[in-house]
Order: C-alpha cells, then structure tokens, then sequence
C-alpha cells in the first residue's frame, strides 16, 4: 500500500510540474544562481566541510610548514659510556581553537608554542588557502600568545560595487566609501584618522574612492573643497555641492590662504573658549569642518617654469600646514596621487608624514606600495601589489590599526552630478569660513 501511494504522489508531482512547466522553465538557473551565492549554502554544506578539512588535516598541514614543535623526548637510556635518546615521533601542531562561521567564511584562532610568533604563520598565510581551499586567510594577533585567522570563502569584492546593500549612515565626519574584505561597510572615520593618502596607478580607481568619499560626506553639514589641476574633469562633477573648487596653481593658492587664514581663526576660537579641539565647543559656536580633497596632487608640485616652481613650493608649503595644524580644528586633508615621494619636492615626504590614513590601489611598481603602506604595514605591502589589473576600485586600507582589502562603490558621473545638484543646499559657496 505505502509503495502505490508513493508512486501516485511522484506521478502527481511530475504531472504538475509539466504542467507549470513554461513558468518555471525561464526561472530556474536564476534561482540555482541565488542558491550557489546564498549564505544557507555555506552555512549548511561550505562550513562542515571546511571544518572537517581543517580538523583532520592541521596536524600534517602544521608539520610539512614547520609550525609543529618536538616535545624533548621523555627517555634516555643511559648504558656505561653511551647514552641513547630517544627521537620524539609526534610532532605537536599549535593548539586550534573552536572554528567559528561568518557569513563570508570563518575565523579561527591558533594558541602559539612557546618561541613560536605571528610571522611564521604570515609567511604560511598561502599554505592555509591551499589546503583549506578558500578564497583568502588574513592572520592578525590581536592577543599576545594566540593568531587569529579570518578565512573567506570567496572574494566579497568581486561583486558588482553597485549591487551593494547601502549601509546605514554613520556620525558626523565618517563616510562609508565601500565595503571591506570581511564584507563590513568601508568606513574612513575623519575624527579619528584627520588626513588621508590615496595611491594607485592610473585607472586604478583613485577619483572613483574620492567620488564616493564626496557623495557621502556630501550628506552632512561639512564645507567640502576640492583642487583638481587636471582642468577639474573630476572633481567638477561636484560642482555644485563643493564650496571651492580650484583648477590651476594659482586658484590652489588662494584657495589654501583662505584654509590657512581661517585656522588662525578657528584657533582664536578655541583659544577664547579655552579647548583645544573644535569638537569640544558647543556644537552652535562650532565652525563648519571642511575637507580638503586633491585629486592628482602632483600637477600641483611638479612645475616646468620657474613660476610654476615658485608657485609649487608655495602650495607645498600651505598643504603642509594645513595638516599639522588641520587636525584638531576640523581641518582635513584627503589627497589623490600616483606616487607620492621625495620626488615630488621637499615638502612631499614631510606631508606624506601627516597623512595617517592609507589606502593603495593596483600600483605598477613596489616603490609607491612601499611608500603608502611600507612604514605602517610592511606585510601589506604584497597584498597590494597583487591588486590585479581588472580589479578597478579594490585598494588596501588601514583601518583601527590593521591593514585589509576593500572596495570602494562605484559612482558613475551622473550619480555624482545628481546628488551635488541634491545637496548643493548643505553648504553654499563660500559660506564655510564666515
Ligand atoms: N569600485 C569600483 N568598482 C567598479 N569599477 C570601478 C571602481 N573604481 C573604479 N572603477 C572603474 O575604473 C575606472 C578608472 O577609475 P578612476 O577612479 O578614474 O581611476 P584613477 O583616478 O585612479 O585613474 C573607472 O572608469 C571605473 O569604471
Ligand atoms: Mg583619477
């Protein structure tokens, strides 16, 4: 009886789906591409899975690395003059702790040996993607003793920037730009890192970070003002929503005069109210916070005629005050570049020094990773030179004191000039340093 059941319900279902068959037929690889990306996939058959293969294969993983020590051998036979010590035969593999998911992968942490550090296992960080057969494994030591390893199971940042979910918008004076490795929102916290360096080859994606930046700081009661010497084909998409905006050396110049006399102003402030930060004013006496965005700093310092060159120091020399004293007065630097190193002139290297917050697009040479991320994080500095060629827009930042891979969102033109024609009322021109 139950197999005659059995039969009529399969004939039934198979009749049915005959019948619905020209509905479903078009949909079906759309929804077997939503369950090979969606994270119930990974959760149920990709983390037990990658369990099983961590637990079973750490011992010789951690052997043929040579991250398993010897214990001392426990015997030692002793006759009249020989003495025989026993070779050890099980090497100890570091100590794993509980796997535990994420949505994008898992994270793991490793209890060292003593002698053992954190670069031994940087320097296997490859090994680990191979045998656990992820996408990628970033070890970070936050706790003295252990590693942490944070594996993802495939590359976030791969996605199409302009499918993301929006994130929900931060505080005044952070911007989220994009999306981390992890698959968090990329954000650049200006009150905690004031001024920021963007390196990258041409069409690596440095304008379209900056883009992003703009959209979003466009968004809150902040004076934006922009120098873009490539005739401002970038920065003026923002026309509208900038309160500056200058396009040759000279405009440059008086652009950053005003910034510098307006310091001097804000200091007077401060120093009548007795603080020493802008932020710790009532927010009515507050001056407005202004960002200061470069695109392509080097048409600013390098200069063929000895009155451009005049002109170069002058703008270096601005620059470099406007960082050391920007900081704490709501004052704040983001600049663009390709390289950005002695070469430039003097000034660059002392300005470079003032600019906390990195972030390196594809680069075509080791110098300008070296330059951008080296004194920080030198082990970034390889990351960031694998950026590959068709990953436009993917750079490595620095954020909370670690190094990761992110991705900025792609804003095209038109979004960029419809949303400064919608905020242009945040900040009219001019009104940022009354
Ligand atoms: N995050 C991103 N996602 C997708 N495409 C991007 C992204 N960033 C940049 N691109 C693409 O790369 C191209 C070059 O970017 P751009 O910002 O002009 O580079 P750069 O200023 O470094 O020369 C852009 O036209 C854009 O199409
Ligand atoms: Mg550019």
């Amino acid at each position: 009886m139950p197999w005659e059941l059995l039969v009529w319900c399969v004939s039934v279902v198979l009749f049915l789906a005959l019948l619905t068959q020209r509905y479903w037929e078009s949909r079906l690889p759309f929804w077997l591409r939503g369950m090979r990306d969606s994270p119930l996939r990974w959760y149920l058959i990709g983390y037990p899975l990658a369990v099983c293969r961590i637990r079973f294969t750490w011992r010789r993983l951690c052997q043929n690395v040579d991250l398993s020590v010897m214990r001392r051998s426990r015997y030692t036979a002793v006759s009249r003059d020989t003495m025989v010590r026993g070779t050890p035969i099980r090497p100890i593999p570091p100590r794993l702790g509980l796997i535990r998911p994420t949505l994008l992968g898992f994270t793991v942490r490793v209890h060292l040996h003593p002698g053992q550090t954190p670069a031994q296992f940087l320097g296997n960080a490859d090994a680990f993607v191979h045998a656990w057969r992820v996408h990628a494994v970033r070890i970070i030591s936050t706790k003295r003793g252990e590693v942490s390893m944070i594996a993802t199971h495939r590359d976030p940042l791969a996605d199409s920037a302009a499918a993301w979910n929006a994130f929900p918008a931060p505080r005044l004076m952070t911007a989220v730009v994009g999306r981390l490795a992890d698959g968090a929102a990329w954000v650049m916290d200006f009150l905690a890192v004031p001024h920021w360096l963007i390196t990258g080859a041409t069409q690596s994606g440095k304008s379209t970070l900056v883009a992003s930046l703009v959209t979003a700081l466009g968004a809150q009661p902040v004076a934006i003002l922009g120098i873009d010497l490539k005739g401002g084909m970038e920065l003026g998409l923002f026309e509208k929503r900038l309160s500056g905006l200058a396009t040759s050396r000279a405009e440059a110049i008086i652009l950053l005069r005003q910034v510098i006399d307006d310091l001097g102003r804000r200091m007077d402030i401060c120093r009548a109210d007795g603080v020493r930060s802008i932020w710790e004013l009532d927010e009515n006496d507050r001056p407005v916070p202004v960002i200061i965005v470069v695109d392509e700093v080097a048409e600013l310092y390098l200069a063929a005629d000895p009155a451009g060159k005049k002109e170069a120091v002058e703008c270096s020399t601005l620059l470099l005050r406007t960082a050391q004293l920007g900081a704490a007065l709501g004052v704040h630097l983001v600049i663009a570049a390709q390289r950005f190193g002695s070469d430039l002139g003097p000034g660059a290297t002392a300005l470079r020094a003032q600019l906390g917050g990195r972030i390196c697009h594809r680069v075509t040479d080791e110098t300008t990773a070296e330059m951008t991320l080296g004194d920080l994080f030198p082990d970034a500095v390889i990351v960031a030179q694998a950026i590959g060629e068709h990953e436009k827009g993917v750079a490595v930042t620095t954020v909370g004191g670690q190094w990761t891979r992110a991705r900025s969102t792609l804003v095209t033109p038109d979004q960029a000039r419809q949303h400064s024609a919608a905020t242009s009322d945040r900040m009219a021109l001019g009104d940022w340093n009354e």
